[in-house]
C-alpha cells in the first residue's frame, strides 16, 4: 500500500477531546424533557429546524439542546470531519486500506463543472461524462425501439443481475420513482442465490424481448456470475426454440446482455462484447454506486433525462454538505446527533420510517450504506475504535409499521432515534368521500412524532377516565427521538438529495469515530468458508470431516433430508 501523504496520520481519538467529555457530562433534555423544552421555549422548532437543497429537516424534537448542538459541533471540529470532508471531495485516499479515493460525489458533477476534477492523473469529469453520454445512447435506442433483441422485437423487460451496492440501489429507485416509467419497459432484477429468484424473475418473461443487465462492480462476485449464467442459459434456451440458430448465440448475447463494471476485461471473458459494457472506477463504492453506470436500467426505464434530474439532485446536496456552515449543515448535524443518541444516549439501532408506499425498499437500501459503512471494530490506523459505532439501521414505510412494530418504540424499554419522511404532494391523489387520504395519510405522520415527542401523562390518562392497573398500561413517557423530513414531492432530484444526504450523515459519523466508511472486510470471511464448504455439501467426505460438529451436523442433516 502507497503512503497517503495527504492524509493526518491517525484519527484523534474522539473520546479524548474536551467536547467529548463535555458531552458526557452534558444532561442534554433529560433532566427536563421535550414537553418542558417546548413549553419554555417557542422558538424551539424554528430553531432546530433547517433546509438542505430542497428537503426540510425538523431536529427538534430530538433529546438535544442548543447547548448540545454547540458541543457536538466542537466535537467535529476537534476530530476533524469538516478537514476529512475536503479530502473527501478533493480526491484524497480516505479508503486507506484499499488506497483509494472515495469520489462518488464526481459521479454526479453537473456538465462542464469548473475547475474541471483531475485526481491520480485521471480527468475524472471527462470520464464520467464520458460514460454518461454513452449510457443515455444505450438507453435512448433501447426506449425508442432501435435496439432489439436477436429477432427483432423491442425491449419490453430489462433485468438487473447483481447484489448488493449491483441491485439495492437500483431497486429501490425504480420503486420509488415507478409512476416516471414512460418507455413500455418494466424492470425487474435478479439478486439472491437462491435459484428461486432467477426461476421465479424469468418464469413469465419472453426471452425476445428481454434484455439482461450484469452488474458488478468487480465481476467476480458468485451470486452475479452464476445468476448471470443461469439467465444467459435461460435466454439462449428460450431463443433456440423461437427458432434462433445455435450458430447465432453471439449475436444473441450481444443483443440481449450489457455489462455494467469495473473489470471490462472480465466482462469480456464473460462473453459479452466490451462494447456493451459500461464502466465505473474504483473509486466509487458499490453501495455509493447508484448514481454510476450501475444506474443503468434506471436511465433505460426512466430515460435520460429523468436520471440527470436525479443526479443533479445528489449535487445539491453535495453543495449543501460542501458549502453550508457547520450549524446548518444538515448531513453534518444529522450525523452528530445520530453519534450523540448512539455514544451518549445508548441507542442500538436506528429507524428510518418513510410515508411513503414508493419509498418501501430505502430502509433496505439505507442498511448496506450504513451499517457497511460503519460497522467497524478499528479505526483507519488499524487501532481499536474507542466507542460504539454503526447502529442498526431498520424500517418499514408508515402507516404500515404503525401496526407493526411502533408499540416498541412508543412504550419499550429501548431507545429507538427514528427519521420519518413524508412528501407534501401525494403522486395518486385520492378521495374517500370527502377525504383527502394523502391528508389521512399525513395525519398520521405528524401524530406519530408528536406522540413520540410529548407521550401522555398518568394524569391525562385518568382524565380520560382510566384506572387503577389500566392507568400505568396507557402511559406514554414520550422523550422518543424523531427527525422529521419533508419535502414538496417525491421527485428524481429530492430522491437524490435524500440519497446524498443519508450519504454524508453516514460519512460524519464514521469521520468522528475515525473509521473507513468505504472498505467492507467483514464480508470476506463467509464468501471464503463458504467456497470451501460447496464441496462438503456436494459430498466430499474429506472435507466433511474437517467441519467443527455443528457444521457438519447441518450439512449432513442437508444431505440426509435432500431428495
Ligand atoms: O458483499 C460485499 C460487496 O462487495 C458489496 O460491497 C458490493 O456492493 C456487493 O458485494 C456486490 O459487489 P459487486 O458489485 O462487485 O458484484
Amino acid at each position: 500500500m502507497s503512503e497517503n501523504s495527504n492524509l493526518s496520520p491517525a484519527p484523534v481519538d474522539p473520546t479524548t477531546t474536551e467536547a467529548w467529555q463535555r458531552l458526557e457530562e452534558h444532561d442534554g433534555m433529560l433532566d427536563k424533557g421535550l414537553r418542558e423544552a417546548f413549553a419554555e421555549d417557542p422558538d424551539r422548532a424554528k430553531k432546530l429546524s433547517f433546509e438542505a437543497a430542497d428537503l426540510f429537516v425538523d431536529l427538534s424534537k430530538n433529546l438535544v439542546s442548543e447547548e448540545t448542538v454547540g458541543l457536538l459541533l466542537d466535537l467535529a471540529n476537534e476530530t476533524g470531519v469538516c478537514k476529512r470532508r475536503d479530502e473527501m471531495f478533493a480526491g484524497a485516499h480516505i479508503n486507506t486500506t484499499e488506497d483509494r479515493a472515495v469520489l462518488h460525489t464526481a459521479l454526479r458533477r453537473p456538465k462542464g463543472a469548473s475547475p474541471a476534477l483531475d485526481v491520480d492523473d485521471q480527468n475524472v469529469d471527462a470520464d464520467v461524462r464520458e460514460v454518461l453520454e454513452r449510457i443515455y445512447e444505450f438507453a435512448n435506442k433501447v426506449r425508442s425501439g432501435e435496439w432489439t433483441g436477436v429477432t427483432g422485437k423491442k425491449i419490453e423487460t430489462v433485468i438487473n443481475v447483481g447484489i448488493g451496492g449491483s441491485d439495492l440501489g437500483p431497486v429501490m429507485v425504480y420503486e420509488a420513482l415507478r409512476p416516471l416509467a414512460d418507455a413500455g419497459i418494466e424492470a425487474r432484477f435478479i439478486s439472491n442465490i437462491d435459484p428461486t429468484d432467477v426461476g421465479e424473475t424469468t418464469r413469465d418473461l419472453d426471452p425476445e424481448t428481454t434484455l439482461v443487465i450484469v452488474a458488478s462492480k468487480t465481476f467476480t462476485t458468485l451470486e452475479t456470475i452464476t445468476n448471470a449464467k443461469l439467465v444467459r442459459a435461460w435466454l439462449l434456451d428460450g431463443l433456440h426454440a423461437a427458432g434462433v440458430a445455435e450458430s447465432q448465440d453471439a449475436e444473441a448475447v450481444a443483443k440481449h446482455f450489457v455489462a455494467v463494471s469495473t473489470a471490462l476485461d472480465k466482462v469480456e471473458e464473460f462473453g459479452i462484447d466490451p462494447a456493451n459494457a459500461f464502466g465505473f472506477w474504483s473509486w466509487v463504492g458499490g453501495r455509493y454506486s447508484v448514481d454510476s453506470a450501475i444506474g443503468t436500467i434506471l436511465a433505460v426505464v426512466f430515460g435520460p433525462e429523468a436520471f440527470e434530474e436525479f443526479l443533479g439532485g445528489f449535487h445539491a446536496m453535495d453543495e449543501h454538505f460542501r458549502k453550508a456552515a457547520p450549524e446548518e449543515n444538515v448531513p453534518l448535524l444529522m450525523g452528530l446527533v445520530n453519534v450523540w443518541n448512539v455514544n451518549f444516549l445508548g441507542a442500538e439501532t436506528h429507524a428510518v420510517l418513510p410515508y411513503s408506499q414508493f419509498l418501501h425498499r430505502f430502509p433496505a437500501y439505507l442498511q448496506q450504506l450504513t451499517m457497511e459503512s460503519n460497522g467497524k471494530s478499528v479505526r483507519y490506523d488499524g487501532s481499536a475504535v474507542t466507542a460504539e459505532t454503526g447502529e442498526i439501521f431498520w424500517g418499514e414505510p408508515g402507516t404500515n409499521g404503525q401496526h407493526a412494530f411502533y408499540q416498541l418504540i412508543h412504550q419499550g424499554t429501548r431507545l429507538i432515534p427514528a427519521d420519518f419522511i413524508a412528501f407534501a404532494n401525494p403522486t395518486y391523489a385520492l378521495k374517500d368521500g370527502d377525504t383527502d387520504v394523502h391528508e389521512l395519510f399525513l395525519a398520521n405522520f405528524f401524530a406519530q412524532t408528536k406522540a413520540l415527542a410529548f407521550g401522555k401523562t398518568a394524569e391525562e390518562v385518568e382524565a380520560e377516565g382510566t384506572t387503577g392497573a389500566l392507568v400505568p398500561a396507557r402511559v406514554f413517557s414520550g422523550d422518543r427521538p424523531t427527525t422529521s423530513i419533508m419535502a414538496s414531492a417525491l421527485t428524481p432530484s429530492v430522491l437524490g438529495q435524500l440519497i446524498a444526504l443519508y450519504e454524508h450523515i453516514t460519512f460524519v459519523q464514521g469521520a468522528v469515530w475515525g473509521i473507513n466508511s468505504f472498505d467492507q472486510w467483514g464480508v470476506e470471511l463467509g464468501k471464503q468458508l463458504a467456497k470451501q464448504l460447496t464441496s462438503a455439501v456436494a459430498g466430499d467426505e474429506s472435507v466433511l470431516a474437517e467441519q467443527d460438529s455443528s457444521t457438519r451436523q447441518l450439512i449432513e442433516y442437508y444431505r440426509a433430508h435432500r431428495a
